[in-house]
């Protein structure tokens, strides 16, 4: 079977001046509960600033939650990095696999997705640094 696998970044928004780690178990328990119901799993970087997420599953899935994604006021300026269709997920086991932006979080990513390429993996590289 192929899956869908996307990623992208944004910015964490501030503009209702409520986001706090609580909001964060509050997503993250949504998402979870959410992406178990459609086949999704799902690897999110999240800091300070902003968010660096991949999710993986059956495209019909994955476009219906990028298109979620999209229109949700607690991030924006959103940017798609990559988008591709995969035989094998990178991180078949976790519905929603939660780090903290840090170095090892990174490399995670980079390690499990190649196809995110140089030019790619330097903008989510440059966008990330700003989340620590
Ligand atoms: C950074 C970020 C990551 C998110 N990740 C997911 C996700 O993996 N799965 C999901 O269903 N919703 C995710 N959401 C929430 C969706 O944007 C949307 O609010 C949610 O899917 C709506 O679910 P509901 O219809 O059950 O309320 C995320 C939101 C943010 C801001």
């Amino acid at each position: 079977m192929a899956f869908c696998q996307l990623a992208y970044v944004s910015d964490v928004s501030r503009s209702n001046g409520c986001y706090h780690p609580d909001d964060l178990s509050h997503l993250v328990a949504c998402a979870k509960r959410n992406n178990v119901r459609d086949g999704i799993t799902s690897f999110l970087v999240a800091g300070n600033s902003g968010f660096v997420q991949l999710i993986e599953g059956p495209r019909v899935a994955v476009m219906s939650l990028f298109d979620r994604l999209e229109s949700d006021p607690r991030h924006s300026n959103l940017v798609l990095l990559h988008k591709a269709d995969v035989s094998l997920r990178a991180f078949p086991d976790n519905p929603m696999c939660l780090m903290q932006a840090d170095s090892e979080a990174l490399s995670r990513l980079e390690c499990a997705v190649p196809a995110l390429g140089q030019g790619l993996y330097s903008k989510l590289t440059a966008e990330a640094a700003g989340l620590a």
